[in-house]
């Protein structure tokens, strides 16, 4: 992973110890943990992750990216670089500098542990859809989600709810997502670059195009060319390149681009043993993209 900067204030802003994780992290204890009840189409307890980055984690893995990422969340005592407090704070601009890119129902591609959806529930106020090829990440993020909303309640606000669904999106589709109202936006923090091959690229522009009205946005952060190249590209996260972005989206697929910006990919990294994880950011694309149609 490039690291471009290394200032946690500019990053993150104070952050406290991260929880869980691919990255074996000393000092964190067990209470971090998430459940790993759900055992959905995973791989076995004997394969183990304690490299240095998310990158070379996934490097270590193999190629079958939907087996590195369910694994990813169910090792416990581990660091998840991408577990940061709140959504991706470039995203978090791009909203406040363009509201209307964002528009509900949002499906959130990719959800992770749900710390993008909810702030698109709890802080824009829109409905959610959240899907991730981890079960055992959708039902920490169905955890964390249910902990704000009742954080909310108790505050006097409204309650807020979202779906969480365990789908891959490079796989045809189950019927709970394809039977859903077509999304005003669908939000992909870091998930697309994390796509398998060429294969798996397509079947996700496919997906993608099948769920969001025409008019709608899709909205996509992804680790970037400008990032320092450590040799080779890994299936579970890769160096996405503006002209790689055009050639998936564009007029034939059912797409213009509105833009693409430079921004940084915000992670977690290991620091010293017994001291919490730092703030790190890598080269990152930020594109926004509108759905052709009637
Ligand atoms: C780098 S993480 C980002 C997570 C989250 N969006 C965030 O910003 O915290 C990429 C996520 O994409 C998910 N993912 C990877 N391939 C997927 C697929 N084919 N279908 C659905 N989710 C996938 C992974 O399980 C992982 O949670």
């Amino acid at each position: 992973m490039g690291l471009i900067e290394n200032d946690i204030t500019r990053c993150l802003g104070d952050v406290g110890p991260a929880k869980i994780g691919c990255t074996k992290q000393e000092g964190i204890g067990d209470a971090g943990h998430i459940g790993s009840s759900n055992t959905e189409g995973g791989v076995g307890d004997d394969e183990s992750l304690s490299s240095e980055s998310e990158h070379e984690c996934a490097e270590s893995i193999g190629t079958d990216h939907n087996k590195y990422f369910r694994q990813c969340y169910r090792q416990a005592g581990l660091l998840i670089p991408w577990d940061i407090p709140g959504a991706q704070p470039d995203i978090v601009s791009l909203q406040n500098a363009n509201p209307s890119f964002f528009t509900s129902p949002v499906l959130d591609v990719g959800a992770g542990l749900g710390n993008t959806s909810i702030w698109l529930a709890s802080k824009l106020g829109l409905d959610v859809v959240a899907v991730d090829v981890s079960a055992d990440a959708v039902a920490e993020g169905q955890r964390r989600f249910t902990a704000a909303s009742e954080k909310n309640c108790k505050k006097g606000e409204e309650r807020i709810s979202a779906k969480f669904l365990a789908c891959d999106i490079c796989s045809p589709l189950p019927q709970a997502l394809t039977d859903m109202d077509s999304f005003g936006t669908v939000l992909d923090s870091a998930a697309f670059h994390c796509i398998g091959g060429p294969v798996q690229q397509r079947r996700y522009v496919e997906a993608v195009t099948s769920l969001v009205r025409p008019g709608g946005h899709l909205v996509m952060l992804a680790h970037s060319d400008n990032a320092p190249d450590y040799g080779g590209q890994s299936n579970t996260m890769r160096r996405v390149s503006k002209e790689e972005l055009h050639g998936f989206f564009n007029t034939a697929s059912g797409w213009t681009v509105i833009e693409i910006r430079e921004c940084r990919y915000c992670c977690m990294s290991p620091s010293m043993p017994g001291k919490p994880p730092r703030g790190i950011a890598c080269a990152a694309y930020l594109m926004v993209a509108r759905r052709l149609g009637d």
